[in-house]
């Protein structure tokens, strides 16, 4: 587990590059954390550093995203899901069995259907500093 402080969008941008760099084929990453901490913010640096270039935006209410890069990534968010039920209803467990980068927001919310090698991403805001966030990985 390694903590980071970033003390501000850019900081967090550039953790997105270093994480991109250690992403192969088939990796699962959850990002958990409450409204805003910047869980899509550090997927977008994440999706360019993997060459996306169309548009990364939330898919909170589309639910999954795909976009093509250096890999095929699934960008999920997982806020509207009431159960794990439901995501297993949608055929995630193929993604997850897959190819594709998988990246996960609100991951907490189907850790019954998550595979176990799922690497997990906390992200909190930092009372008092308002573009300060702590990332554990
Ligand atoms: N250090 C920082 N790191 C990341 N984002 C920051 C930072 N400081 C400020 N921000 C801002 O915080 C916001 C984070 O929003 P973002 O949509 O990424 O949150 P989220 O975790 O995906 O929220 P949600 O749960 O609603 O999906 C962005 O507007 C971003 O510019
Ligand atoms: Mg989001």
């Amino acid at each position: 587990m390694k903590e980071y402080i970033s003390e501000n969008p850019r900081e967090t941008t550039k953790l997105g590059r270093k994480i991109a760099e250690g992403i192969e084929a088939g990796d699962i990453i959850g990002f958990n954390g409450d409204l805003g901490s910047g869980k899509t913010f550090i997927i977008k640096s994440i999706c360019r550093a993997l060459g996306v270039t169309e548009e990364v935006t939330s898919p909170t209410f589309t639910l999954m995203h795909l976009y093509n890069g250096d890999y095929k990534i699934l960008h999920l968010d997982c806020y509207r899901l009431k159960t794990a039920q439901e995501a297993e209803m949608l055929g995630l467990d193929e993604y997850f069995d897959s190819e594709h980068v998988c990246l996960i927001e609100w991951a907490e919310r189907i850790k019954e259907i998550l595979p176990d090698n799922a690497k997990i991403i906390e992200m909190d805001h930092v009372p008092g500093k308002q573009d300060c966030r702590r990332i554990v990985i």
